[in-house]
């Protein structure tokens, strides 16, 4: 079978994605991309890729077939539309962009092209989360209409005082309120309940570590999915705190599931009239509803810190191009996980009243 040529560009994250296609039979690591020359030396010994480029316009000018665009994240919609614009398929890192004119550029872009684009959501392919996936498919959850996710990552040292120089997490994720990082919470969500947030409303605690800050600490965004199905987000950069940034909750009329809290914590699930009332079975016991391409994942490719399936999520794309199939988190997918936390921003900025996200899919 032919194997999908790639370039990943920003060698830091993109470093990882690089290593994780030696687990991804249908993709060939063929060259990285950074402009900071020394991170990219480093990152390419690592990834073991001879060919380097310090701009993006000339790895754009060679051979490959498909670019991860693993750039600052105010950047992703500008560089993915110039690799579309180019004929290369696109597999873009969390958020798809970083305002909401920029989804829509990014949306026109896309189709234009002909080419694949795919929101290389990790969260997606969590090993727990798709266990729990292969339980709502199998009709175990019945009709959901609950589900929780929780981005609490204490970050507030790994945020420069805006005046030290410019680092987009300061100026994405700590100068702005709401959820400016809601795809990996909403993306699990999303895929398990199958439609979009048409609404947001999100408040927040106000910011008591960093003077300058504007972003909450915490904030809370509440979601309506199109039928009117409840989601409730929380994110926190900024607490003192251990971190909980998996954690993932389900509700449907037949079953629940709940990530762990904490380290003593386990992945627990209620299936009506099968668990005893009252108490709960390990998600474990379960492990027959993972797909099949779970299984033949390496342990040392689970290697990613978020016990997440990064080489799946590199095949799936590198499959879909071969096979001229769906990318299994297309553009319109992308920016469904993404517009609500920029809605989130624009409700919080109101008090918290509820606000459209717009449609992407007409
Ligand atoms: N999915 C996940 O779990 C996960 C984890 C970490 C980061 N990320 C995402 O990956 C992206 C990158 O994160 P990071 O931590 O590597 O950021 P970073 O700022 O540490 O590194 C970005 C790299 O891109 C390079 N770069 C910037 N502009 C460039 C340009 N125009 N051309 C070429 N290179 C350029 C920089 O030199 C730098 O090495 C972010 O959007 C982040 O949200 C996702």
């Amino acid at each position: 079978m032919k194997r999908v040529r790639f370039g990943v560009l920003g060698a830091r994250r993109g470093a990882g994605l690089a290593r994780a296609m030696r687990h991804a039979p249908t993709a060939e690591l063929v060259a990285l991309c950074d402009a900071h020359e020394e991170t990219l030396t480093k990152a390419a010994a690592s990834a073991g890729v001879s060919r380097t480029y310090t701009s993006l316009e000339t790895m754009l000018e060679s051979d490959i077939d498909a670019v991860v665009v693993a750039s600052p994240m105010p950047l992703h919609a500008a560089h993915s539309v110039a690799a579309l614009a180019a004929g290369k398929h696109v597999l873009s890192e969390v958020m798809a962009a970083t305002s909401i004119e920029d989804c829509w550029r990014l949306l026109e872009a896309a189709r234009a092209s002909g080419r694949k684009y795919m929101l290389s959501s990790n969260y997606c392919y969590l090993r727990p989360w798709s266990i729990v996936l292969g339980l709502v498919r199998a009709g175990k959850f019945g009709e959901l209409y609950y589900g929780e996710a929780d981005q609490i990552q204490e970050f507030k040292g790994g945020f420069p005082h805006p005046d030290t120089g410019y680092n987009w997490r300061t100026s994405e994720l700590a100068l702005r309120r709401g959820h400016q990082y809601i795809c990996h919470n909403l993306g699990p969500l999303y895929q398990a309940f199958g439609e979009r947030v048409a609404q947001v409303a999100c408040l927040g605690s106000g910011q008591h570590h960093l003077s300058w800050a504007r972003a909450d600490d915490t904030c809370v965004v509440l979601c309506q999915t199109e039928s009117g199905k409840l989601l409730r987000i929380r994110l926190d950069f900024f607490s003192s705190r251990p971190n909980n940034f998996t954690y993932l909750g389900l509700q449907g009329v037949g079953a629940c599931y709940e990530a762990p809290r904490g380290p003593k914590d386990e992945h627990k699930i209620y299936i009506e009239g099968q668990t005893p009332r009252g108490t709960w079975q390990s998600l474990y016991e379960f492990e027959d509803y993972l797909p099949d391409a779970w299984k033949a994942v390496p342990p040392e490719a689970v290697d990613d810190g978020y016990d997440g399936g990064t080489p799946l999520l590199i095949e799936d794309f590198a499959r879909c191009i071969v096979e001229d199939t769906r990318p299994p988190i297309d553009v319109v997918d992308a920016l469904n996980m993404t517009a609500p936390g920029l809605m989130s921003e624009v409700s919080r900025e109101r008090g918290g009243v509820p606000v459209d996200v717009p449609d992407f899919s007409r």
